[in-house]
């Protein structure tokens, strides 16, 4: 595992693109593994920047993001699909772009579903990722136990809390999501984690700590030979 501080959240969007804009120089066809959240929006705002830009071009690669709200409609403004195309896919010329179907009927078959599309791609290439108050990545709750593959949680309090801040008041806020498994996120050929604010300071803290703990999803990934943290001053409490 890597640390990289840097000063502030701008530097780290950009610090992060520079790792997505070389992996697409190298390898085209890359499958990117892509996160929600208020965390990577700057970082997207510089994908399409760079796009905009003609200094990256997504046309060959595709991607797979962690999870989505379970139910909900694509069409729902908080949904995850709704917040990738409007702050990135709508914005830029990925090939080709998957999303845990928070419409599907049953479920558990699109779990199924999405751990096979994963597979056939042949996994991800780069994996970025946010981290949750709680240490979650993805929607991995702090649990005793973690499933491999992708599957359906139950939120925490905390999670939902966090995230009530995108919906309205009276605005119903769907208590389950479908989130790739820890198997899947650990698989990745390298991976990416972002944490900036001074809200996240306590949950970083815990995580340089160097031991894995069952109750901090993200300590797992410290058992990656290729997972580079990236912090702002604020979140590393310098
Ligand atoms: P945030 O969420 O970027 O909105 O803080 C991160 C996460 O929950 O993984």
């Amino acid at each position: 595992m890597k640390k990289v501080v840097l000063d502030n959240y701008d530097d780290v969007c950009r610090a992060v693109a520079d790792i997505y804009s070389r992996q697409l120089r190298e390898k085209p066809h890359s499958v990117l593994g892509l996160a929600t959240g208020g965390t990577p929006i700057g970082l997207y705002e510089e994908l399409v920047r760079r796009y905009n830009a003609g200094e990256i071009d997504f046309s060959m690669a595709r991607s797979f993001n962690l999870d989505e709200y379970y139910p909900i409609s694509k069409s729902h403004p908080q949904s995850y699909d709704y917040f990738m195309r409007e702050n990135l896919f709508d914005k830029i010329n990925i090939a080709r772009y998957s999303i845990p179907n928070g419409e599907a009927d049953d479920p558990v078959a699109e779990c199924e579903r999405y751990d096979g599309e994963i597979a056939a791609a042949g996994g991800i290439d780069l994996m970025l990722l946010g981290i949750g108050l709680n240490g979650h990545i993805g929607f991995n709750e702090p649990s005793d136990t973690y499933p491999i593959g992708t599957y359906l949680v139950d939120l925490t309090e905390s999670s939902l809390t966090a995230n009530s801040r995108f919906f309205g008041p009276g605005e119903h806020q769907p208590g389950r999501a479908l989130t790739m498994g820890i198997g899947a996120i650990l698989s990745s050929r390298s991976i990416v984690l972002m944490i900036c604010g001074a809200n996240k300071a306590p949950i970083a803290k815990r995580l340089f700590e160097g031991k894995v703990y069952t109750g901090v999803p993200a300590s797992f990934l410290l058992l990656h030979p290729d997972a580079t943290i990236f912090l702002d001053k604020a979140a590393a409490g310098a």
